[in-house]
């Protein structure tokens, strides 16, 4: 027997509830704040995520799923989705647009993660990017959309962290700081920690081992290097947060597991779990449009993961929209009777109305048991005497009332209810 591969799960029918709940908010949110729909491919050229997402981090050195075609290429299934939003941004010229372009997308991710609880080797996100405008205004409206989306699902118990990391300019002082502040305790630190140290100790910050969590506590924090120019992006988010009523928790750990990031990171946090089990995440990445070979661009962003909000909402007890229902069953006994069935169902599915035949040569009963099974308000049943007489004998699934109508008024019927 095949099973899915480690790390990947089938949505099934009774899962697809919560995903059309939580992608209509996701959507609505996008449309509230203006985002346009952006699709682009499951795999690039492996180079772009190097790039972009870094050489020192996790999901370049350990997690791409890096494969060669047949004519040589070095592709990569996607590991996130910013990369790819910022090569269509420039692969289009969306950057003749009036700026900023905001862009929205659902995507499915791969990363070659141990699996856990909320943690898939495929998982899927949505995402949203807004590119060409560097004022912190604009990351007060994606941080509140983010916000505004969890709340529309009915979300509660999360938490908004924050922090700025700096650009080019303060970041490499922070880093030597956090040099000197690990090389006399280097005798703790786990073996990534030692490579992470030679090649981004920002990424110190995040390590989840006893160890170096103890360590990264007292470690030097980022806000206390800022320039002048981060330092004064920093405070005007936090005043525009404070306007909107934006509670924050001010994480001096809060680095992100991608390297593009400058300034503003945020996560929201379930209030237990921390960061390992972030719904949601983003920042600024002022350098990321120029290192994929176009202009100086900043650009904010944040995406969320789907399978963990799904987990979110069913802990939280949040009822959702359930599925849609067939409107009517029809029960067929006999060849006639089945011809009958087909042509009435295209009539009525001409009408607007759901309809599912019975197929195949069970017993009435049988196939009435699956008329409540599926939910259908009410059955039609066809069998020699029906076709006799040009009618169907309709039944209120309800309370098992029955009466006999010609074809024409059962789609009058049905079509004025839809
Ligand atoms: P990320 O934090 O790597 O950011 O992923 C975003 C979200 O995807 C996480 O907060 C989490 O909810 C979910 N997620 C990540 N990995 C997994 C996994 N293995 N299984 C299940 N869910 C997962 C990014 O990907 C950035 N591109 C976000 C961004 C957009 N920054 C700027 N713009």
């Amino acid at each position: 027997m095949f099973k899915a591969p480690r790390g990947t799960a089938d949505i099934l029918p009774e899962e697809q509830v919560y995903w059309r709940h939580i992608e209509g908010k996701a959507e609505d949110t996008a449309r509230l704040y203006g985002y346009g729909r952006i699709d682009t491919p499951a795999f690039e050229d492996a180079s772009l995520f190097t790039r972009s997402v870094g050489e020192g981090t996790d999901i370049v050195n350990k997690e791409m799923y890096l494969f060669k075609d047949r004519s040589d290429n070095e592709l990569s299934l996607r590991p996130e989705g910013t990369a790819s939003v910022c090569r269509a941004y420039l692969e289009h010229g969306m950057d003749n647009l009036p700026q900023p372009v905001k862009l929205f997308y659902f995507a499915d991710i791969f990363r070659y993660e141990r699996p856990q609880a909320g943690r898939y080797r495929q998982h899927h996100q949505f995402g949203c990017e807004a590119i060409g405008e560097g004022s912190p205004m604009l990351d007060a409206e994606v941080i509140s959309m983010a916000l505004n989306f969890f709340s529309s699902m009915g979300l509660m118990n999360f938490s908004l962290h924050l922090n700025s990391i700096g650009c080019k300019k303060c970041r490499p002082i922070h880093m030597q700081k956090l040099k000197e502040y690990y090389d006399p305790l280097k005798k703790g630190l786990c073996e990534d920690c030692l490579i992470r140290l030679e090649k981004n100790p920002l990424r110190l910050l995040d390590c989840k081992k006893p160890g170096c969590q103890e360590a990264a506590d007292a470690a030097p924090k980022s806000a206390d290097f800022l320039c002048e120019e981060c330092h004064q992006h920093f405070q005007s988010l936090i005043h525009y947060l404070q306007a909107l009523d934006i509670s924050y928790v001010l994480n001096p750990r809060l680095v992100r597991g991608l390297d593009y990031y400058t300034k503003t990171v945020f996560e929201i946090q379930p209030l237990e779990g921390g960061s390992q089990s972030a719904l949601g995440g983003g920042g600024r990445y002022d350098d990321l449009i120029a290192m994929l070979g176009g202009k100086p661009t900043p650009a904010i962003g944040f995406a969320t993961g789907i399978e963990r909000i799904v987990l979110n909402l069913k802990s939280q007890n949040v009822v959702v929209p359930g599925p849609a229902k067939p409107t009517l069953f029809i029960a067929c006994m006999g060849d006639a009777a089945r011809i009958e069935a087909l042509k009435i169902a295209a009539s009525l599915r001409d009408a607007n109305v759901s309809v599912i035949v019975s197929t195949g040569d069970r017993s009435l009963k049988a196939q009435l048991r699956q008329a409540n099974t599926v939910g259908a308000t009410s059955a039609a049943i066809i069998g020699d005497d029906e076709v006799k007489a040009g009618t169907v004998m309709l039944r209120n699934m309800e309370n098992g009332e029955q009466q006999e109508i010609q074809p024409e008024e059962l789609k009058r019927l049905l079509s004025s209810q839809q």
